[in-house]
């Protein structure tokens, strides 16, 4: 069921068009431009992009979480870290008011909240989400109905991209505070990330805090992004953005955080067994192709699955093979 709810937080809301490499994504409403790494379409091989094929897509990403550490690596950091950084965003206040970007289907929003009301004890929590998908807003309503323990909490679903949200309280000049806002696994999305971080940034009240969830700018993801992005397909929807990009973008913004970085591996094995159903979803994961093992072309498709079995990208142990998932928690300051 776990699982089911957080698959569910990358679904879209449409059927999906497999066709057209650069159709709109229908949950994404925003586009990204402002790729690091541009991508360019592969000319010369029919490599489409994973994101043009819902049902794979999904499938492929449950696969990626039944492989990974991922959830557990997000758990841990609630369960361990997070009560120190939100030890004081509720001093001497009745309501603590908190703002999820991107929250998906709950699943680690509601996660958080539990924390802070054991933190909080009888203090009354305002938890508000911008979400642009209608099916992951159902999925949360349905996860909150049946959570038992939310009393104290009130809750409310925009749905809407982060620049909507931002226009619409320029437009209302109702700019008002938050004591915690985070934005997990969702940056990926948003075409102007530094304004994006400015404003949000701008929201905080006193001793408020913003966590961002990214892949770490030591993971394999970047490395295979940097090596290969440009002959991977084309799409709009998805930026390759690591935490050392948003470091970055922090630091030149002169907005304070700290950054912890937690193991995570995705056990890969079967990608290197000819035939392997799920090694071949795991693949177009990793690739961010559709069919990535019978549509890339031979040399790129030999380079990748040598270089990712160097110790650059994944580490070999007890008969695996597990790619660096490594997350990063950022956690910036008021
Ligand atoms: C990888 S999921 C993460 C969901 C959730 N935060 C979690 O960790 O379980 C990314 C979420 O961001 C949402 N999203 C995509 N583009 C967005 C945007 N421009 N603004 C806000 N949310 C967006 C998607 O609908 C999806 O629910």
């Amino acid at each position: 069921m776990e699982l089911d709810t957080v698959i569910n937080t990358l679904c879209k809301k449409q059927k999906q068009k497999t066709k057209q490499n650069k159709t709109k994504h229908p949950m994404l409403e925003e586009w990204s431009c402002l790729t690091p790494i541009p991508r360019k379409p592969n000319m010369a091989s029919s490599m489409r992009s994973l994101f043009s094929d819902h049902n794979r897509y999904v499938e492929s990403f449950r696969r990626f979480l039944n492989s990974s550490t991922e959830h557990q690596c997000m758990q841990e950091f609630v369960d361990k870290k997070l009560p120190g950084i939100t030890a004081r965003i509720g001093d001497r206040k009745s309501e603590i008011k908190i703002l999820s970007i991107g929250g998906g289907a709950g699943e680690i929003d509601l996660q958080i909240l539990s924390k802070l009301q054991t933190q909080y004890p009888g203090i009354h929590i305002n938890n508000e989400v911008v979400e642009p998908s209608a099916e992951q807003i159902a999925k949360y309503k349905e996860l909150v109905a049946k959570t038992s323990n939310l009393e104290n909490i009130k809750f409310a679903w925009h749905k809407e991209t982060s620049s909507e949200y931002q226009n619409r309280i320029r437009e209302k000049k109702e700019f008002q505070k938050w004591d915690f806002i985070h934005m997990i696994q969702m940056l990926y999305y948003v075409k102007d990330i530094p304004a994006t971080l400015k404003f949000f940034h701008s929201l905080l009240a006193t001793n408020a805090k913003m966590l961002i969830i990214l892949v770490s700018g030591n993971s394999g993801w970047d490395k295979l992004w940097k090596k290969y992005g440009t002959r991977l397909p084309q799409d709009d929807l998805c930026q390759y953005v690591t935490s050392s990009d948003l470091t970055q973008m922090l630091d030149k913004l002169g907005i304070k955080y700290e950054c912890y970085d937690l193991l995570s591996t995705m056990d890969i094995s079967d990608c290197f067994t000819d035939g392997n159903e799920n090694g071949e979803l795991l693949c177009d994961f990793l690739t961010e192709t559709c069919n990535f093992n019978t549509t890339a072309p031979p040399d790129l498709k030999a380079e990748i699955m040598k270089d990712l079995q160097e110790s650059e990208f994944s580490v070999k142990k007890e008969g695996k093979v597990l790619f660096n998932n490594n997350l990063s928690f950022i956690v910036v300051e008021a």
